[in-house]
């Protein structure tokens, strides 16, 4: 694990935090193209990564991401069906795929509801493994990941405390999380670890905590899974509104956009 620490980015508030990480986005996928002819990237789920979405699918940004390019992976989904007002599939439907032109064939839904998930979560990975190339270690080496930040420092579906977070031989796993009452699928740590470039997209007072606790408090990676998430060989940078980065030490920004 690197222990170089993470940039950290704070924006006056989630519009802006969305256009920031919208631009980010856009600019390393257009860079995994021009380098290998395509570019993995992985979405989140919850509620926060609905603004981003709509940037996305806005101008300039809808014109300057190489769509047709692109193969769409999830990061986490809930066990509901892909119309259920909790999918992460229909979020990303709705504010992104009715309005771009992404290649049905190269948007790849987690299916978490099905009749035998732990097949379904193998046959995810085997989809992972065939369209994006692996990095060392032999993990697919997706380019860009979203995340977003529970205010239990979950992410995706690595829940605290739960069997997931020690996953290291598989790519993605499904389970039933106790405190959900609900099954999740999610991608593992260590596929989060090998991407080339991790974005945490945080926004809300709700977060603070866990935003300072996963950054600035002690290593304690069963109650904060957020803290697994240290590149091996990409990087990780931190998009935060002013609210979620308020009990961050003013030095932790390396750049606070407007007047945050
Ligand atoms: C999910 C997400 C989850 C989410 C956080 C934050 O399926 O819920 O993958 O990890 O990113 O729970 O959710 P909000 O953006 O709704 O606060």
């Amino acid at each position: 694990m690197t222990s170089r620490s993470p940039e950290i980015v704070v924006l006056p508030d989630e519009a802006a935090v969305a256009a920031a990480a919208a631009a980010r986005v856009v600019d390393d996928c257009r860079r995994a193209v021009a380098g290998r002819g395509a570019a993995a990237l992985v979405l989140s789920g919850g509620s926060t990564p609905r603004a981003l979405y709509a940037c996305l699918a806005a101008e300039p940004h809808r014109t300057r991401m190489p769509w047709d390019r692109l193969d769409l992976f999830w990061g986490d989904e809930r066990g509901v069906p892909p119309d259920d007002p909790r999918s992460n599939y229909r979020l990303v439907r709705e504010t992104l795929l009715a309005h771009v032109p992404v290649p049905p064939e190269r948007v790849h839904p987690m299916p978490a509801d099905a009749t035998d998930p732990d097949a379904a979560a193998r046959a995810y990975a085997e989809t992972l493994r065939a369209r994006v190339p692996a990095g060392p270690g032999g993990w697919p080496a997706c380019d860009v990941v979203l995340l977003g930040l529970g205010a239990d420092a979950h992410t995706a579906s690595l829940f605290p405390r739960t069997p997931a977070l020690d996953v290291a031989d598989r790519a993605v796993v499904a389970y039933d999380v106790a405190d959900l009452g609900m099954r999740r699928m999610t991608l593992t740590v260590p596929v989060f670890t090998h991407a080339a470039e991790v974005l945490f997209i945080v926004c809300g007072e709700a977060k603070a905590d866990a935003v300072h606790a996963v950054l600035e408090g002690p290593l304690r990676p069963d109650d904060l899974p957020a803290q697994r998430i240290r590149p091996v060989t990409g990087r990780v940078a931190w998009f935060l509104d002013a609210s979620a980065a308020r009990l961050l030490p003013q030095t932790r920004a390396a750049s606070r956009g407007g007047g945050a």
